[in-house]
């Protein structure tokens, strides 16, 4: 099997660490770094949780670079509610062994560069180290194989705010830069990754039996969001968004998209991070926006059962 080379950008975070355990137990993928930034909680947690992460699934050959830890404009905004304020959860991650390899930025300026057409970055943060790549050395991006992002909702109300995804809206202005920057791009927003969900039944049939190091960690990790739901009278459930990322670099037929015309809200004082999409049907110059392949459906039960597979016996 030919493994395609992935870079993770990613902002750890519970739904990030799934991510990760996907990515490194799907022989479809060659991790070949993880970059870090600032988003669920604040960049130094999210890095160590990186490494913290590797060191636990005996990962520590991936190099982990940090990234921004500061939005490119607007104040940082974090989501510890819902990740809790290690970004883990209940899980406690071991002492990493590996320092950090470098600088984010750099890293995708120069492999992207050094390797034109060949990488796919997964992006599952908000996409401040995108946007610095391509600001710094523009049509950066264009040079990635694909940039696959977890951000955005087009139909399905936001999370942060009633329209705008937390990703998008922690760094609404970089999600422009990168929508606009000609890049290959698939969005995989809301509207697909509120279909793929664990409920806590799931949690407490399919993985907590398992007793593995991984199944523990996923069982502690959810452990958070779950009693949110609670104090809030609703179902505990975990929604795999940037876990469906990644499934869609290993099994993009299990997504269905389709190519909208959107732009980002950048200021609006209720819309910032918003994705406007043009639906008018205009001819292609009087269109708002841009046109992106956004992921709008998904064989949910194909993804769910590729993802227990492969998060509980990753492999070997
Ligand atoms: O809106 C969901 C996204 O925001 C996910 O990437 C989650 O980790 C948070 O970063
Ligand atoms: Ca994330």
């Amino acid at each position: 099997m030919n493994t395609q080379p992935v870079i993770l950008d990613t902002d750890p975070g519970v739904d990030d660490a799934l991510a990760i355990m996907l990515a490194l137990g799907s022989p479809e993928l060659d991790v070949i770094g993880i970059c870090t930034v600032s988003g669920n909680v604040p960049l130094s947690t999210g890095t160590r949780n990186a490494q913290g992460l590797l060191q636990l699934l005996e990962r520590t050959d991936i190099p982990v670079f940090a990234g921004a830890d500061l939005p490119l404009k607007r104040n940082p905004v974090f989501a510890t509610e819902v990740h809790g304020e290690s970004g883990m959860g209940q899980a406690v991650l071991p002492e990493p062994s590996q320092k950090i390899k470098g600088d984010a930025v750099d890293f995708l300026v120069q492999t992207l560069s050094n390797q034109p057409g060949e990488i796919t970055i997964i992006a599952v943060g908000p996409l401040t180290n995108l946007a610095l790549a391509e600001q710094r050395q523009p049509g950066t991006l264009q040079k990635a194989k694909q940039v696959i992002v977890m951000g955005g909702a087009i139909a399905e109300t936001g999370n942060s705010t009633p329209v705008a995804e937390f990703n998008f809206y922690a760094d609404p202005h970089a999600a422009h830069t990168v929508i606009h920057s000609g890049a290959t791009l698939l969005i995989v927003p809301l509207d697909a990754t509120r279909q793929v969900v664990l409920s806590e039944t799931d949690i407490e049939n399919k993985i907590a039996p398992l007793k593995t190091v991984a199944s523990q960690f996923v069982v502690d990790a959810v452990q958070n969001v779950f009693a949110l739901y609670r104090q809030l009278g609703r179902e505990p459930i975990v929604y795999l968004h940037d876990p469906l990322a990644v499934g869609a670099a290993i099994a993009p037929e299990l997504l269905c998209s389709e190519t909208l015309y959107i732009d980002i809200e950048t200021s609006g004082d209720l819309t910032i991070g918003q994705v406007v999409t043009d639906r008018r049907g205009l001819p292609s110059p009087r269109c708002l926006g841009k046109p992106v392949n956004c992921a709008m459906h998904v064989n949910a039960e194909a993804f769910l059962s590729l993802f227990l597979k492969r998060v509980l016996t990753p492999a070997s």
